[in-house]
């Protein structure tokens, strides 16, 4: 691959590719729903059979999302005004008599915003292939899942450390006014290079080991899916392995980020942390953070014990633990785990705000299913995290927000049905629910915005009317009510 040479391509590229229509929706359309389901099964021939028909469009379906042999005079044709020498030259396709083949993988993807074009290196989920050291990988699972976690509001300056292919960076430049991105592997930082110029996008990219190359500046947000596999401090592939021990890389990334940040700029990361053996995890990552100037959100998606765990990643590798010399690997992987009494690594987002408060850290399982993206939870979460410190819930009013509902569940029981359980369940966003008794559920409605009481006085009347002690009550109310703002299902009016 010759960066100059890529990146010197690039406008004719871009021409072929849009004469062509080689966009999300275009394909779509052309392969019809059940092919293109196939293509992301990595089932080639549904998707083979249908560009048949496609014209130049097919033969670019064929030699960049199928990795087919294609005979050069065809590609040729597709890719004007784009020559096939240049393109080999640069080193994004292979020659081989006849025929070419893609030598980088080039799909559209729609992050938000309309169709981008993303380069990386191949996947080999359909021609098999070494994966390098220095693999650049493309759009995956975990790359997806922080384009939807990331909060997309206005911001100045964006930084996105352990780029890859610059996915993470091209959705930042929709909403930053510069992005500036950083990836340890050169390789990556010329393919990153090469995403924005096809999508005719300006990137500040720099090479280097996690904030080096940025020293002493601070960014408005700050974005990572950094290599967090927890395994021994080796490096098998750069895009997946730190060298550091165990959570090292999320660690460094959390404990890090906030010197990086600008006054009130945030961080949305990707992460992972051991669970030890008579360990709270949350104790683990609020361990991490600084004592002062951060407020901490961390949502742990998912659980995995070691068995699954490294599993997961053998195969992510490409390694067949059936065969013996693999089979080795997992063996040491596990042993290392146990050794360091690991019973599960859980998975999640980590969302930073820079502060200059003492450090505030909620740690909490999202394992349910919710549909809403996370972002704009995140920043609408840090601003109630601000408005509880400056307040004294007991003067304040509030609201109860619109998609909150009050859930009560009936059992039959020898008198009929029984409540067993009531909830306050959040109907948007994380889909948080809250049980709560009849006495909380009564101050929960009597909370009416701006023209109602403020929560002590509520208290107060709730108190004489069940004959309980106010202070009792307000003693179980406020750190209730405090919960029940964080997780916006009551909001200051
Ligand atoms: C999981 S990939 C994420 C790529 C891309 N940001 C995405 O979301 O798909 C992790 C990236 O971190 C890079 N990386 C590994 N070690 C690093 C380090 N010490 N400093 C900076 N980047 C590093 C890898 O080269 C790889 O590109």
């Amino acid at each position: 691959m010759n960066r100059d040479e890529l990146l010197s391509i690039c406008p004719s590229l871009r021409e072929a590719l849009l004469r062509n229509r080689y966009d999300t929706d275009t394909l779509l359309d052309a392969l019809g729903p059940e092919n293109h389901a196939a293509l992301s099964r990595s089932e080639p021939v549904p998707v083979r059979r249908a560009s048949a028909g496609c014209g130049e469009l097919g033969t670019l379906i064929r030699l960049f999302l199928l990795t087919d042999d294609c005979p050069a005079a065809e590609v040729a044709a597709a890719l004007a005004p784009l020559t096939v020498d240049d393109a080999v030259s640069a080193g994004l396709l292979e020659s081989d008599g006849d025929v070419v083949r893609a030598a980088l993988d080039l799909r559209p993807m729609d992050i938000g915003g309309g169709n981008r074009w993303v380069v990386s290196d191949l996947d080999g989920s359909l021609r098999p292939r070494e994966t390098p050291v220095d693999h650049v990988i493309g759009v995956g699972h975990a790359s997806l899942s922080l384009l939807q976690a990331t909060p997309t509001a206005p911001v100045g300056s964006l930084l996105d450390v352990g780029t890859g292919c610059g996915i993470q960076a091209l959705h930042g430049a929709s909403y930053a006014d510069t992005v500036t991105a950083t990836d340890l592997n050169v390789r990556a930082v010329d393919l990153a290079a090469v995403t924005a110029a096809l999508n005719e996008e300006r990137l500040e990219l720099l090479a280097g080991s996690w904030f080096d190359p940025v020293e002493g500046r601070t960014f408005d947000q700050v974005v990572a899916n950094p290599p967090f596999v927890v395994s021994r401090a080796r490096v098998g592939h750069t895009y997946r392995d730190s060298g550091l021990d165990l959570d090292g890389a999320s660690e460094l990334m959390i404990s890090g980020v906030a010197d990086y940040l600008a006054p009130g700029g945030t961080a949305a990361l990707l992460a992972s942390w051991i669970h030890v053996e008579g360990e709270d995890w949350r104790a683990r990552v609020a361990s991490w953070l600084p004592a002062h100037g951060i407020d901490a959100w961390v949502v742990q998606r998912d659980v995995a014990d070691p068995a699954l765990y490294v599993g997961t990643w053998m195969r992510d590798g490409g390694l067949d633990t059936r065969d013996p010399a693999t089979a080795t690997i997992a063996e040491e992987w596990l042993d290392h785990l146990a050794s360091a009494d690991v019973e599960g690594i859980g998975f999640g987002f980590v969302y930073l705000r820079r502060t200059d408060a003492p450090t505030d850290l909620m740690a909490e399982d999202l394992t349910h299913g919710f549909s809403d993206p996370l972002g704009a939870e995140a920043l609408g979460y840090f601003e109630r995290v601000a408005w509880l410190r400056e307040h004294d819930v007991l003067t304040a009013r509030f609201r109860v927000d619109e998609s909150t509902a009050l859930e009560r569940v009936f059992l039959p029981g020898d008198e009929g049905w029984t409540q067993v359980v009531a909830r306050l369940h959040r109907g948007n966003g994380p889909a948080w629910q809250h049980e709560v008794d009849d006495l909380v559920a009564s101050l929960v409605a009597g909370m009416r915005g701006g023209d109602g009481l403020v929560l002590g006085e509520l208290i107060e009347l709730l108190a004489a009317a069940h004959g309980v002690d106010a202070e009792e009550l307000a003693q179980s109310a406020v750190p209730l009510v405090h919960a029940l703002v964080r997780h916006g299902l009551v909001l200051p009016a």
